[in-house]
């Protein structure tokens, strides 16, 4: 069902193919935030994509150098460096997928809620010139906290006449890339193999693996389920802690970001089996925002998968009702910040 980035990525030379296809389609990727501990190795990995013409580095500072390093490498998305807000509409012009990872991290002891009062209005901004320069690219939000930071989005999209639900996007791919991780470990699997499914949101509790829905098909011991469960959802904390104050994830985010990139250039593409995870509008469940598997195609979203969240355990059902609270919190805070605006 799901394929995966690693091979894409690790066999360049068959991926370049594409670009002998004369009927091959290229796109246009946006990094705003492109400097930074996301940025940098995210804007190596989407370089290394044979279905990318350009990529724009935007970010306040810094940009220059990263972009000198980033074209000398041999593959043929051009690379182009934007810095500062006086160059932001340019770097956003006629983008396909915009991707944001701007904003400042976590250090330890902090929620990634505590880091709303910044990244809020970085976000805002952002999206405002997203709204008025590609209106029409998927929108990936990256920047913490993602659970509020998608419905801030919405809202500036909607205010400025642009939204369209099918193309914003929560970043939720680094959970799943850790859920599939750390249950192939503990059940001794082959990496390629594993797939499982994380739904709610990208904070604590809200973060929620739907362990019996992996794929293959496998049994659970309920001590697996509650250690598996706590482990992918404090698995940021877990990376914060070891960073001991130097920020947060970056590396394996830039892997899962780069994925969720190559998947949704594959649905612009065409293909008709393109299936993540992502936080999105949604209703699947009463709350209006939502992370659960999504069918991608050229528009966007193009179904839920609802039998998804059919038949959970007695342990994931009552995870999921204790989780919307929280989840309902922070969307709700997330509008009211863009409506109080003046
Ligand atoms: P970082 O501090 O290393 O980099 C952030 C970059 O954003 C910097 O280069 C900074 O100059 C830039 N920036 C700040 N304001 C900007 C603006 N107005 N316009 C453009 N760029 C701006 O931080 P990082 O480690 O890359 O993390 C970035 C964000 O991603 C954080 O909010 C973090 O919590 C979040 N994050 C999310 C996930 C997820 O799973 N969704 C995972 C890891 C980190
Ligand atoms: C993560 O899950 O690694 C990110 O959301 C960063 C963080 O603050 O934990």
């Amino acid at each position: 069902l799901v394929r995966t980035f690693a091979p894409r990525t690790q066999n360049y030379c068959k991926n370049y193919q594409h670009h002998l296809n004369p009927q091959a389609s290229y796109y246009k990727v946006a990094i705003l935030g492109a400097a930074g501990g996301i940025g940098q190795p995210l804007s190596l990995l989407v370089k290394m994509s044979p279905l990318i013409s350009d990529i724009n580095l935007y970010d306040i500072a810094n940009v220059k150098g990263i972009t000198a390093d980033l074209a000398h490498c041999n593959t043929p998305a051009k690379v182009i460096g934007f810095t500062g807000t006086s160059e932001l509409a340019d770097s956003l012009k006629g983008v396909d997928v915009v991707v944001i990872p701007a904003g400042v991290p976590r250090k330890p002891g902090m929620t990634r809620d505590d880091l709303f009062n910044t990244n809020a209005s970085i976000v805002k901004s952002l999206i405002e010139a997203v709204a008025d320069n590609c209106p029409q690219a998927f929108i990936h939000i990256i920047t913490n906290p993602v659970n509020s930071m998608v419905p801030i989005a919405a809202e500036v999209l909607k205010q400025k006449g642009v939204y369209d639900p099918k193309k914003l996007f929560g970043v939720t791919t680094l959970d799943v890339v850790r859920a599939n991780t750390f249950v192939a470990k503990k059940k001794n699997l082959k990496l390629i193999d594993v797939d499982v499914p994380v739904v709610g949101g990208h904070a604590g509790i809200t973060i929620l693996p739907l362990l019996s829905k992996t794929r293959p098909s496998m049994s659970f011991t309920d001590e697996e389920v509650q250690e598996l469960t706590q482990r992918i959802q404090d698995a940021g904390t877990e990376v914060v802690e070891a960073k001991v104050g130097e920020g947060s994830a970056t590396l394996s985010m830039a892997y899962a970001a780069a994925r969720f990139v190559e998947s949704s250039l594959r649905a612009l593409d065409g293909d008709a089996d393109v299936y993540e995870c992502a936080y999105v509008e949604s209703n699947l469940t009463e709350l209006p925002f939502f992370a659960s598997r999504i069918k991608l195609g050229r528009k966007g979203v193009e179904a839920f998968i609802p039998s998804e969240l059919q038949g959970l355990t007695e342990f994931e059902a009552k995870a999921l009702e204790a989780l919307k609270p929280e989840l309902k919190a922070s969307i709700d805070k997330g509008v009211a910040f863009v409506h109080k605006q003046p």
